[in-house]
């Protein structure tokens, strides 16, 4: 990669961007929905395409001089139709909350009743938690869990039957398991509403078909384009052939409510990314990929548990996992972890006995090391490190009361920042980062 006129214009941000890239090289992301885009895609991301303004549609944009953009955005919209098997597609949502909000948008008046997965039960911040504005505008039911981690699917129809929600999202941000489609078409159809995928996390999978679709099943799908369909930052909404049956103003509805009801100029050169990333997942190479980040996700798994650590629902099925590390630890371990070159989040795990600010469970995923090439071997050794790092925090407890927690925090900086088995896996894992390179092989 060649940044050579950021460094004789701007010094300071090129070091930025140098410093970011050594970061990312040396170091083992686990966080599920990060991906590695690809030279081409970073390319067309960095293009010219930038400097153009294009409010509207293809053929009927505000201003002048959109002929290229509108080649652009219709190959983009063809080729997602293409990779998973949708009636219309817009390709110009910002990112993922926003082309979720034009789904309310569309077919929600203020006030409507919705229902979508509970936040520390693994559902989006947009699927209805209480301090976004999808809770503020609109009137969210949250569905939870089993005891075992699954979608509690009773709970699901119990309340969807007692509030006839006008939406229904399925999908999820820390959820490892395959949704059940077919059954929310079911109990969506009894009480007339309208069911949106929300596949973000697993639009690759999806479209290679390691994850089942959800397209015969529901209405309309959104998704991210920068998780496991590895482009870009930014979002698509698809309408399905069932959403059109339902209601067959239903792509109008969603074109409208992107522009303008609820954006400007869309961003032509994420755009152009988009479409170069959708072309990279049309090729057999990208089934092959997704088949890697779940048999990835598998094997880290089983790995986990065979060090003892209990994971939510006992496993994957998808690129992800959620695995306890004791009452309140979860920041302990990732702050360690991260000393140790391992990035990942702490999470809440299924009935969380602590708190969203304090929780359990950690969330890691395989993307990443498998978009570097990193197979079972290595997932043998990841495991192996962050037992390692469990143990090495173990002597600190989740405590209760401010002022217990502030000392426990400048205790915990010390021993992070003084800790010699850290250091040494942080070398550790340096060496097998620069076995498998991203950018600069
Ligand atoms: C399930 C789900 N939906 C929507 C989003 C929102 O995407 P963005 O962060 O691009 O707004 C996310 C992001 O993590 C997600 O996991």
């Amino acid at each position: 990669m060649n940044f050579e006129n950021l460094q004789k214009t701007d010094p300071v941000c090129h070091q930025f961007v140098l410093d970011e890239i050594e970061r990312q090289e040396t170091s083992l992301e686990l966080i599920p929905s990060e991906c590695i885009a690809s030279l081409s895609v970073i390319e067309a991301l960095g293009s010219p395409f930038t400097n153009k303004y294009s409010e509207g549609y293809a053929k009927k944009r505000y201003y002048g001089g959109n002929d290229v953009v509108d080649q652009v955005e219709l190959l983009a919209i063809e080729r997602a139709k293409e990779v998973f098997g949708v009636a219309h597609v817009n390709v110009q949502p910002y990112s993922g909350s926003p082309a979720n909000l034009a789904v309310y948008n569309a077919v929600c008046e203020v006030g409507d009743t919705t229902m979508g997965l509970g936040l520390t039960d693994g559902g989006h911040i947009t699927h209805g938690l209480s301090v976004s504005a999808t809770a503020k505008y609109f009137n969210p039911v949250l569905y939870g869990l089993r005891e075992d981690g699954y979608i509690d699917l009773e709970q699901v129809e119990r309340l969807a039957l007692e509030h006839k929600p006008k939406l229904i999202w399925v999908g999820a941000t820390a959820y490892p398991r395959e949704f059940p489609f077919e059954a929310f078409s079911k109990i969506a159809e009894k009480v007339g509403a309208y069911l949106v995928a929300d596949i973000a996390h697993i639009s690759g999978l999806v479209l290679s078909g390691v994850h089942a679709s959800p397209v015969p099943y529901v209405h309309m799908v959104t998704t991210t384009t920068h998780k496991t369909l590895k482009g870009p930052r930014g979002g698509m909404i698809m309408v399905t052939e069932k959403g059109l049956e339902k209601d067959p103003d239903l792509a109008k509805k969603i074109d409208k409510s992107v522009f303008p009801g609820l954006q400007g100029g869309p961003h032509d050169h994420q755009t152009l990314a988009i479409c170069v990333a959708l072309g990279e997942a049309l090729k057999p190479e990208f089934k092959v990929m997704a088949q890697g980040i779940v048999d990835n996700a598998k094997a880290l798994a089983e790995a986990l548990k065979g060090y003892g650590f209990e994971l939510a629902t006992d496993g994957t099925d998808n690129h992800l996992i959620l695995m306890s590390v004791g009452k309140g630890r979860g920041m302990f371990v990732q702050d360690a972890l991260d000393v140790a070159g391992i990035t990942l989040n702490k999470n809440t795990i299924p009935n969380e006995p602590v708190s969203p600010f304090f929780p359990s469970g950690i969330r890691m995923g395989t993307p990443i090391m498998t978009m570097r090439g990193m197979k079972v071997s290595e997932m043998k050794q990841v495991a192996a490190w962050i037992k390692r790092v469990y143990d090495v925090v173990a002597p600190f407890e989740h405590v209760v009361g401010k002022e217990e927690k502030k000392q426990q925090r400048k205790e915990f900086a010390e021993f992070l920042r003084t800790n010699e088995e850290l250091k040494v896996i942080r070398a550790e894992v340096r060496e097998l980062c620069s076995k498998f390179p991203i950018y600069k092989g």
